[in-house]
């Protein structure tokens, strides 16, 4: 006899296999658009068709990180119900993550989407969030968020038993990170900048051999909740805080999500529970290669993450536009 138990957890390892359609789909729409210089013509390629894929999902989602309100996004907005029913679900999503990279058909742009129980992805608004993430193995308190960058980098350097020189930063190419940067070098690490795309840089920070050991600096707070999703999978520490730019931010932050909005995040904070976690290439970058269109079909480059098995998968798919429906193709 199948318990209970048994049946969750078959859903949930199918589940996982049934993600990786929808990111793929996304990723498979704005690869129409790499290298074409229209953003938001490659987002809105990507939203359209994972949302379209999300239909054949057997789950009943809310989207809770998603593409924005209702009355600022017509798909994926956040609190939209999709799937074609099932267990009730939350789904944190990025159909296009690295807008501009896939317009200049830069390296790391990704297609992400996050499914968990209900109520446990922080209910994060578009904001910025400042983010450090180490990988695993290391004490829990190895960095610290509130710690100088200096002392963070002797700390994991110790931790680590290298020298301090053979760390390198990673964070994003931007002018609120000067003073990051400078004291990271004065303190005799390297420094990977991005120019965009920080959940590719938080998930490189946490994967050995990929030449990044620790990712620091603000980027955008769902992107935060993507990358923690990912952590819980694939393992490594993260701490976080919602940064505010004005009253406005911090009461639609407090209407959002419980607790205090200045509090220092946990990585469980950030996302708790049985987390799934798939991402698809759309450019070619250092986690995932990208998509590659040829006459009738594409191929697509994944991966996909279990945090209760803590399987991580690569998926290489083949896919013929002849026999597709999406009609994003
Ligand atoms: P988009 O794909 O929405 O353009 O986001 C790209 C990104 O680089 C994120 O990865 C990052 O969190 C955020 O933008 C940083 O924001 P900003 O460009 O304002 O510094």
């Amino acid at each position: 006899m199948t318990s209970s138990s048994d049946r969750s957890y078959q859903t949930d390892r199918n589940l996982a296999l049934e993600l990786v359609r929808v990111t793929e789909a996304a990723a498979i729409a704005a690869s129409r658009w790499t290298g074409r210089g229209q953003k938001n013509e490659a987002d809105g390629a990507a939203v359209e068709a994972m949302r379209l894929a999300f239909d054949t999902v057997a789950i009943d989602g809310t989207v809770v990180i998603g593409e924005g309100e209702m009355d600022e996004a017509p798909m994926l907005y956040i609190g939209e119900k999709v799937g074609a029913g099932g267990p009730a679900m939350d789904i944190a999503v990025d159909p296009l993550e690295g807008t501009v990279l896939t317009a200049k058909n830069a390296p790391n742009a990704l297609t992400v989407v996050a499914l968990a129980e209900k109520g446990n992805f922080l209910h994060a608004p578009d904001i910025y969030m400042d983010k450090i993430a180490v990988g695993s193995g290391l004490p829990e308190d190895v960095v610290d968020i509130d710690a100088a960058v200096g002392e963070n980098l002797r700390n994991l350097a110790r931790a680590r038993q290298v020298d301090i020189s053979d760390l390198t930063l990673c964070t994003l190419d931007r002018e609120r990170h000067e003073t990051l940067i400078a004291h990271t070098r004065e303190a005799g690490a390297r420094v990977m900048l991005i120019s965009d795309g920080d959940v590719a840089g938080i998930i490189a920070a946490c994967m050995e051999g990929s030449g990044v050991d620790i990712f620091v600096g603000s980027g955008g707070a769902p992107e935060g909740v993507l990358a923690a999703a990912a952590l819980r999978c694939i393992g490594g520490h993260m701490q976080a805080r919602l940064l505010f730019e004005d009253e406005d931010q911090v009461r639609r932050a407090r209407e959002m999500a419980q607790g205090d909005p200045r509090r220092r995040l946990s990585l469980t904070d950030l996302a708790s529970g049985d987390v799934l976690f798939s991402a698809t290439g759309v450019t070619t970058g250092a986690l995932l290669r990208g998509v590659t269109r040829s006459g009738d079909h594409a191929v697509t480059h994944s991966i996909v993450m279990r945090s209760k098995s803590g399987t991580v998968r690569f998926i290489e798919g083949r896919h013929n536009f002849a026999t597709k429906t999406w009609s994003a193709v």
